[in-house]
């Protein structure tokens, strides 16, 4: 399959994407969904790709599968659950049955446990025991922390809860260096941890209670905890009532909609944390009723597999123009990496081609100032995605958002066009140069241009906007990974590092020899414990 797809693209490779250009190209390879306008006209996708590639989603039985995960079918199978984080964000409730049991009430009956407390603690009828919450602290990492951390600060022009300060790292500096400017007798410590045994959150959340011991009478009463695992939460000593539970069908990585999204409802406020589900609502509709050939997420996916696994670009950069989404590509490194990083197919056979991309990114136009140099002028092909709103949030600094826009819109236009040797050397006259020395200095200055690229344009950056970006990234994810037969829902590659990090901790602390150990990690453990 893969191979005539690859046949295919030998043939076209070589054309210029500003030739496909015509009248309509533009119109003809966007989707615009209000609101939200997806530009790919940018890459070298034509009617005929096109076509080919929506006959493989068709192919792969692209529509089962989505009805599958939608109507609660436990299409993780390596670990037997449902795939429903699409269920914290059916506000219309209807019924979705896993194991017969329509899970619609338990969801809204979080949701709206939730928002209770999330209104006592901004209003100050969940007081510290010195007052009215000024801070929040979430311990979590991976889904439990990327999901908040990037969407609190997405939204801060919605802000006007407590502060929010996010802490991850097992490493002391990162809960020092958040805990030393705040008063434990007015933060509010939420543990986020959906199995409650994640060794980084725990020594963070022990370490935060040691913190919190010193000053108030009651630690636990300032704790808050956002785990499946009510035995555990109940053993740390968080009383039931500020214990938000959800099931085994909501990935980590998949989690900010439900309780693990506490501290963003804590910090805008119950009716945007809606606004947020909205969004992703109103994607999840779009991606379950649109034609393949006009669906944000499948033609998105679409692209990913032609870009990685037909052309064989290893890598793709999310650059957002746009300061606030400066965790999405971070956030989006653990939704597609640890989702679609894989090697074997759903059976265990070996997979029939390279699974997901390396993602990276940062935002422009930071990024144009450090690693543009090599999307425009390295041997490498980096396929571009950007992300740029038509408004900010600052009325006073709209000469800075255009300046933001026309980078952003310089950028993809300059992948496009390039710059040919002709008018590399024009230049160089202009200069005033001549001879071999023009030619030498015109080489540099040449670029090759062709390079792919798409752009997510938003009329601003809202939480409803938010909640349909996330959710079409997610929905990508899941049509990469059904196309490539991939189980997206599990992360068995993450295990071997723990159990060797829990292992080595008796001989870091000299109790056992590490003489069964490899030479270099021998070599490391004798440096690093002199
Ligand atoms: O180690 C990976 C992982 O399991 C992620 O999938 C998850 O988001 C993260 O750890 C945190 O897990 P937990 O919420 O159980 O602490």
């Amino acid at each position: 399959m893969w191979e005539s797809f690859k046949a295919h693209q030998s043939k076209i490779a070589d054309r210029s994407i500003l030739d496909l250009f015509d009248d309509d190209r533009a119109a003809d390879f966007s989707v615009n969904i209000g609101g939200l306008l997806f530009d790919y006209s940018k890459t070298n996708i034509d009617t005929q790709t096109r076509d080919m590639l929506i006959k493989l989603a068709q192919d792969a039985s692209l529509k089962d599968c989505r009805t599958a995960m939608f109507a609660g079918e436990k299409i993780n199978e390596t670990e037997g659950r449902a795939v429903l984080h699409t269920a914290l964000r059916n506000l219309d409730a209807h019924p979705i049955v896993v194991d017969g049991q329509d899970v619609m009430p338990d969801v809204l009956q979080t949701l709206s446990r939730m928002e209770d407390f999330a209104t006592l603690v901004r209003n100050g009828g969940f007081k510290g025991q010195g007052g009215k919450i000024t801070d929040v602290v979430n311990i979590g990492i991976g889904g439990s922390d990327l999901g908040p951390a990037m969407a609190v600060l997405a939204l801060a022009p919605f802000h006007d809860g407590p502060r929010c300060h996010f802490v991850s790292n097992v490493d002391g500096a990162h809960i020092a260096d958040t805990l030393k400017d705040l008063d434990p007798k007015t933060t509010l410590v939420i543990v986020a941890s959906k199995t409650f045994t994640t060794i980084e959150t725990m020594t963070n959340a022990q370490t935060a209670r040691g913190w919190m011991a010193g000053q108030v009478g009651d630690p636990g009463a300032q704790f808050a905890a956002l785990s499946s695992a009510t035995e555990k939460t109940a053993e740390f000593g968080i009383d039931p009532s500020r214990v938000f539970g959800f099931e085994d069908w909501v990935g980590g990585r998949y989690s900010v909609w439900g309780p693990i999204g506490l501290s963003l409802m804590i910090a805008i406020g119950p009716d945007r944390f809606r606004d947020f589900l909205s969004g992703a609502q109103a994607m999840d509709q779009h991606f379950q009723t649109a034609d393949l050939a006009e669906n944000m997420p499948v033609l998105l996916a679409l692209i990913g597999l032609w870009h990685n696994q037909v052309c064989g670009y290893a890598t793709r950069a999310v650059l957002p123009y746009d300061q606030r989404l400066s965790r999405l590509p971070a956030y989006l490194q653990q939704l597609e990496m640890e989702s679609n990083g894989k090697s074997v197919a759903m059976d265990g056979s070996a997979a029939e081609t390279h699974t997901g991309p390396i993602v990276w990114g940062e935002p422009g136009t930071n990024g144009q100032h450090a690693f543009y140099q090599l999307i425009h002028q390295g041997t490498r092909i980096v396929p571009c995605e950007f992300l740029v709103a038509a408004k900010g949030h600052e009325p006073d600094l709209a000469h800075q958002h255009q300046l933001l826009v026309a980078n952003c819109l310089a950028q993809s236009e300059a992948l496009l066009r390039g710059r040919s040797l002709d008018e590399a050397r024009a230049l160089m006259v202009a200069k005033g140069l001549q001879g071999p020395e023009l030619e030498r200095q015109a080489q540099h200055r040449v670029f090759a241009g062709n390079r792919p690229s798409t752009t997510l344009a938003y009329v601003q950056l809202t939480p409803f906007v938010l909640g349909q970006i996330i959710a079409l990234y997610e929905h990508r994810v899941f049509v990469e990974g059904a196309i490539l037969g991939i189980n997206s829902y599990d992360q068995w590659g993450v295990e071997l590092g723990k159990e060797l990090a829990t292992a080595l901790g008796p001989i870091l602390s000299g109790e056992q020899s590490s003489k069964n150990k490899d030479g270099s990690t021998q070599m490391l453990i004798n440096f690093l414990t002199k």
